[in-house]
């Protein structure tokens, strides 16, 4: 019984690939809870002066002047995700 089914290990490359897979999975699950970073609504006239949803959507809708990106959210509360200007009293609906 003895001797024969010694078990001996030892670090090879096999080991070194699956601590490299392990260590990246952490790394990047520990660096994707950093601040989001989704720009802010401008501080300035154009924005300070918009009350209601429908009128940013004048501006960023696909005919307006600065139409939102491809692949952005359509509707939605714009506030949730851009951070609104300090001095604004509007609120949109
Ligand atoms: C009169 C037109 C106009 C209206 C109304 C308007 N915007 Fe804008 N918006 C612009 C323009 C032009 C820019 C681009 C650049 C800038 O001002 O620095 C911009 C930029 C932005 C940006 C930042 C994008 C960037 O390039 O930095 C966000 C976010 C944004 N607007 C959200 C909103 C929201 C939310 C509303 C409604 C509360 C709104 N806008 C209403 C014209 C408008
Ligand atoms: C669910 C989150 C979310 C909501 C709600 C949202 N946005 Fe965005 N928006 C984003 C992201 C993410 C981007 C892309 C990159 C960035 O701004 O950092 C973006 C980009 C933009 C840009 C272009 C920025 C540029 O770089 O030129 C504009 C303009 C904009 N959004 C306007 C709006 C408006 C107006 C509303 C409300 C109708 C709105 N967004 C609602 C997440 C959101």
């Amino acid at each position: 019984m003895s001797g024969e089914q010694k078990i001996s290990w030892k670090f090879g490359k096999r080991d070194a690939v699956f601590l490299t897979v392990i260590a990246t999975v952490i790394l990047v699950l520990v660096l994707g809870t950093s601040e989001r970073t989704t720009k802010a609504v401008p501080n300035d006239q154009n924005h300070l002066a918009v009350t209601k949803l429908s009128e940013c959507m004048s501006c960023h809708g696909a005919q307006g002047m600065r139409p939102r990106p491809l692949g952005h959210i359509k509707g939605g509360q714009c506030f949730q995700c851009h951070t609104q200007p300090k001095a604004w009293k509007g609120m949109p609906k």
